[in-house]
């Protein structure tokens, strides 16, 4: 190397840890000290600028989201949280729109530290969200927004990262939802929100981020938090540019730009079941569904393993039929044999008394039932073998995929992480073990279920007696359920 030759950061590295005579031309020692610096950069640290808020619609949101997400127990070895997610990594964030004081703001929540942050850099973006057709929250209500950030997921996942971002954040809104309809409050959740506008007005915050759902919140006078949040005061500019941002644009640059956008606020907020069974014997108690939801979504959790044994039909039909509970949302009834773009198909292996309910809770369509091609079509995750049935949501492809209607991806998906989310609570309720299962090969279920090639298998639950013990090794570094 001639002394007047670039020498990388990194080939500096590799020459000083090469053990080879030094030899170091006149830039290494500038290369290694801006290698130093770039690795010891953690940016900018957070201002305290607390203030205390005048939004109830703030603080009563904030209940929501910490019943709804966070006031679980923590476990032996880690932090539990009211909803599932792939990996456990969460790739989201919450956001709050409600008034403080006469002027609309926008928070970011912080979960961790409990902080709530103004974020309000954009007032007129804001309110042009209102001229898109989203309500103005009120004095008293507010709008909780889930905004992804999917290069959390995908670094772990590739691009499938990206479905498991969109389902987890469905399992969080619908979590979110019932949680303030049980608090009491209205509540009803879009997707066919003005995406741009909102990531604007939620300011700085919504870079590399996609605004996923917008639960809208008008709650019961006079119950406000109790829950130990502080107010920051962080105008648009100060919010700490993240680290990895140069690897998270890479992620970012890698999804497609088409990715459904609605201009404003479309479809009445209807309350209907989010999913149509096949066939399916409706059994749960909607209402009483709602009066529970708060305590099954603390007690709820993903099996690690499943014990040998068989479950009563009863039992799984209870749990399962949970999905037609109706859901206040913008998304529309669908259209096909049961009306809805999502199907969810139940495969029974240890049901007693399954046989009798081949029209009713259970498949008809004479699935294959070898515990050798299910484990293999889920990845071979082995503590799966003694699960006594398996859940699967499945939509025509053009309901998931359409040039015409790219919004239905997400909305599919969103369909079939509800409908997940409520056979967990209706597991729990139950006392079955269940846990969700991304990491699935499609085309082995399109055989198994005997189903057409033009159906997508978006999601799937196993259920049955649960074993209690042993690692989610779905949690590990390595993406374990896609064979890493
Ligand atoms: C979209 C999604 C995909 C998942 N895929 C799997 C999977 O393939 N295998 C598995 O064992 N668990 C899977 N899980 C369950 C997660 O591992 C589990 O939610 C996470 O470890 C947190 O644990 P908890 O649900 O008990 O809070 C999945 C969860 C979600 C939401």
């Amino acid at each position: 190397m001639t002394s007047g030759e670039q020498l990388t950061p990194r080939a500096a590295l590799l020459t000083a840890a090469s053990g080879e005579p030094a030899t170091p031309g006149p830039r290494t020692q500038p290369a290694l000290l801006e290698l130093w610096a770039r690795m010891m950069s953690t940016g900018p640290v957070p201002v305290d600028d607390s203030y205390l808020p005048q939004s109830p619609g703030a603080e009563w949101a904030l209940r929501v989201v910490q019943a709804g997400f966070l006031d679980v127990a923590p476990d032996r070895d880690t932090v539990r949280r009211a909803v599932p997610s792939a990996g456990a990594i969460h790739p989201y964030e919450i956001y709050l729109i409600a008034h403080d004081s006469a002027e609309l703001a926008a928070f970011a929540v912080d979960t961790v530290r409990r902080i709530c942050s103004r974020t309000t850099g954009h007032p007129s973006a804001l309110r042009r969200t209102l001229d898109l057709g989203l309500p103005d929250p009120g004095a008293l209500g507010a709008h909780i927004v889930v905004v992804t950030r999917p290069w959390l997921s995908m670094r772990k996942y590739g691009p499938r990262g990206y479905v498991y971002t969109q389902i987890d954040a469905a399992h969080l809104a619908t979590n979110l939802l019932g949680i303030a309809l049980s608090l009491g409050a209205q509540a009803s959740v879009r997707l066919r929100i003005p995406r741009r506008a909102l990531n604007a007005g939620l300011g700085h915050g919504a870079r590399h981020r996609e605004v996923h759902s917008v639960l809208t919140i008008a709650p019961p006078t006079g119950i406000y938090t109790d829950a130990p949040w502080s107010f920051s005061r962080m105008p648009i500019g100060h919010l700490p540019r993240g680290v990895d941002d140069e690897f998270e644009e890479m992620c970012w640059a890698s999804l497609p730009d088409g990715l459904p956008e609605s201009s404003g606020v479309q479809g009445a907020l209807v309350s209907r079941p989010l999913v149509g069974a096949e066939a399916s014997e409706q059994v749960t108690d909607k209402s009483r569904l709602i009066g529970e939801w708060s305590t099954l979504s603390l007690a709820r959790r993903s099996s690690r393993s499943f014990a040998r044994g068989a479950v009563p039909f009863e039992q799984l039909a209870e749990a399962v039929s949970t999905v037609h509970v109706a859901l206040p949302s913008d998304l529309p009834g669908g259209a096909g044999p049961s009306r809805h773009d999502v199907s969810m198909t139940v495969l029974p292996f240890s049901v007693e008394g399954a046989e009798r309910h081949v029209h009713g809770v259970i498949s008809d369509r004479n699935p294959v039932s070898d515990r050798g091609m299910v484990l293999r079509a889920c990845m071979n995750q082995h503590y799966l073998e003694n699960a006594a049935a398996f859940v699967v949501f499945h939509a025509a492809r053009r309901d998931v995929v359409d040039p015409m209607r790219p919004y239905l991806l997400r909305e599919a998906l969103f369909r079939a992480g509800a409908a997940g989310h409520l056979i967990y609570l209706g597991a729990t309720r139950c006392g079955l073990g269940v846990t969700a299962l991304g990491g699935f090969d499609q085309a082995r279920w399109r055989s198994i279920l005997r189903l057409s090639p033009d159906r997508e298998v978006l999601y799937v639950m196993a259920l049955g007696l649960d074993g209690a013990q042993g690692e989610k090794y779905d949690r590990l570094q390595s993406a374990y359920a896609h064979g890493q």
